[in-house]
């Protein structure tokens, strides 16, 4: 019988697909035949799919056939046990055709797979087939796009070279360069930009995360588009990172002034049954705050840092939870504190960015 069984499966790679014979099809493979395979019969994919009945087996061969008409099979092993043959296979092929989509390259594949066939009232019914398709399509030259990495650049402090917040952040800019040396960087100095106003509309464009343009003035377009421009560029990023000094335990008004446009509905945040949920996941950012005092935990004023916490919640609220904070303290006393602040925020933005690199955003 196992002989009988091989012969079968022998004239599937013959017959059917060396020769492209699609009438040994009927022949030798059950009416309720279904194939498992990594390319889709209807060329949508290479994801994992799944043939089915004797149509769905002829248009697959039509498919291979067509992109690689001189395809070529070879069984390199072949062993049959109680219902089931399993062969190991090459196949080899020029792309002559279009395929899956792609335009015919004139590239020669060589790619290697297994079939194992079931075999039911002397006709194939089922067959599971793995072969190598990311492989095929590497020799095809399609590679998958690479990702460009973006981070945003924010700083807060009016004090130039003087900064502890903007030095530390432009160190951090660097230590990412050396990790995504194409990534791009877009620097936002909140000191020098003029932020939209928060005005009636666009209090409306945020909360309901639109405004009907003709009811407006050509001056209130204007914020608007100025609005969906500040939010875009925030989303665009896959990394942030913002200077951050402290004034009077918070953050400076104007990053106050840039986050407030951050909440917008529809955009970045949106309400379901469960409450507010934040749509910009699965990106990093750190934060780097510089402060006169020590609000370091255990510190007598520990509880007067609103800086920190407000900006934790602030990120998390649009959905940013993997937030890393170097917090500079006690920069108003003295050269030991600043040096020990600095060396603290030097070690922090290596370590961060060593984790970063083997989990990217
Ligand atoms: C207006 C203002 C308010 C400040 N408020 C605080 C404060 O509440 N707590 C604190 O520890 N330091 C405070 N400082 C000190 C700054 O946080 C500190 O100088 C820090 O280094 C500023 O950041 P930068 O070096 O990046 O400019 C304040 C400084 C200014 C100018």
């Amino acid at each position: 019988m196992s002989e009988e069984f091989k012969h079968l499966v022998r004239r599937h790679f013959e017959e059917v697909l060396n020769q492209g014979h699609l009438d040994v099809i009927d022949e030798i493979y059950s009416e309720n035949y279904t194939l498992d395979a990594p390319v889709q019969t209807d060329g949508a994919s290479v994801a994992q799919g799944q043939t089915k009945g004797r149509d769905g087996l002829k248009k697959r061969v039509t498919l291979f056939r067509t992109g690689f008409p001189d395809i070529h099979f070879t069984i390199d092993n072949l062993v049959a046990e109680a219902d089931k043959v399993t062969v190991q296979y090459r196949f080899q092929g020029t792309h002559q055709g279009k395929f899956l989509g792609l335009p015919p390259t004139r590239n020669h594949i060589d790619v290697g797979g297994i079939l194992i066939a079931r075999i039911v009232d002397n006709k194939i019914e089922t067959a599971w087939s793995v072969f190598d398709s990311g492989d095929m399509m590497k020799q095809l030259g399609v590679v998958p796009p690479k990702k460009v990495h973006r981070l945003l650049h924010i700083d807060s402090s009016p004090r130039g070279w003087e900064s502890y917040s903007r030095m530390i952040s432009k160190e951090f800019v660097t230590a990412w360069k050396s990790v995504y040396p194409n990534g791009i960087v877009t620097y936002v100095d909140l000191t020098k930009v003029v932020l939209p106003p928060m005005t009636a509309v666009t209090a409306r464009l945020l909360h309901q995360g639109s405004v009907d343009e003709s009811t407006l003035t050509p001056a209130e377009i204007q914020t608007v588009s100025a609005v969906n421009a500040l939010v875009d560029q925030f989303l665009v990023a896959d990394f942030y990172v913002f200077g951050v000094p402290m004034y009077f335990s918070h953050v400076p008004a104007v990053l106050k002034e840039y986050m407030d446009f951050l909440p917008y509905f529809g955009k970045t945040v949106v309400m379901n049954p469960q409450g507010v949920e934040g749509l910009v996941t699965g990106k990093k950012a750190m934060v780097i705050t510089a402060r006169g005092f020590d609000y370091s935990p255990g510190s007598p004023i520990e509880a007067f840092d609103l800086q920190v916490p407000w900006m934790r919640n602030a990120l998390a609220f649009i959905g940013i939870t993997d937030a890393t904070f170097i917090n500079m303290n006690g920069l108003d006393s003295g050269e030991g504190a600043i040096n020990k602040a600095t060396t603290h925020a030097r070690t922090t933005i290596y370590e961060s960015i060593e984790s970063w690199a083997f989990s990217p955003a």
